[in-house]
């Protein structure tokens, strides 16, 4: 399976009542990893362009908890997919060595991050050329 195949929207358990709603995230069962990290990004203008990176060792799950975004993976190989984070229950498995592009954030979004590893800058590549080589290669 390549790793555009492997990317794919997640829906989570809600418990919605007259109170509201509260929706249920478990590491290594809702997602397919250990949580090791979690950052969320807000205040991003519509026309900013986030990601532009694909990471070595780590996956993710994108969730937008409030607002909206859209969020392009691509596999440097010719393929890539859009997914639009709309709905504070679902959210995007994306593995490692994906490119990817986070972009038309609404005025309101949160996106939410949850990251099988901790933070290491030396794991990222943030040249779409160099990406599209090392695939390539493999
Ligand atoms: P960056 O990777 O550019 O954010 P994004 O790809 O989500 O738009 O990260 C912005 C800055 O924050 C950069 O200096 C690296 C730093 N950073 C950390 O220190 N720890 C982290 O977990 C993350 C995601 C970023």
């Amino acid at each position: 399976m390549n790793v555009i195949e492997m990317a794919k929207m997640l829906e989570f358990s809600q418990k919605g009542d007259d109170r509201g709603h509260l929706v249920i995230v478990e590491g290594g069962q809702d997602i397919p990893f250990d949580v090791k990290r979690i950052f969320y990004i807000y205040g991003s203008d519509p026309d900013v362009v986030r990601g532009q990176h694909a990471n070595r060792e780590s996956e993710f799950v994108l969730i937008n908890v409030a607002g909206t975004s859209k969020v392009k993976v691509k596999d440097g190989k010719g393929n890539e997919t859009v997914y639009s984070l709309n709905r504070p229950h679902t959210g995007i498995y994306l593995p490692k060595m994906v490119w990817k592009d986070m972009y038309n954030f609404s005025d309101d979004s949160v996106l939410l991050v949850l990251a099988s590893t901790h933070y290491n800058g030396d794991e990222y590549i943030r040249d779409y050329d160099e990406f599209v080589r090392i695939v390539n290669e493999n």
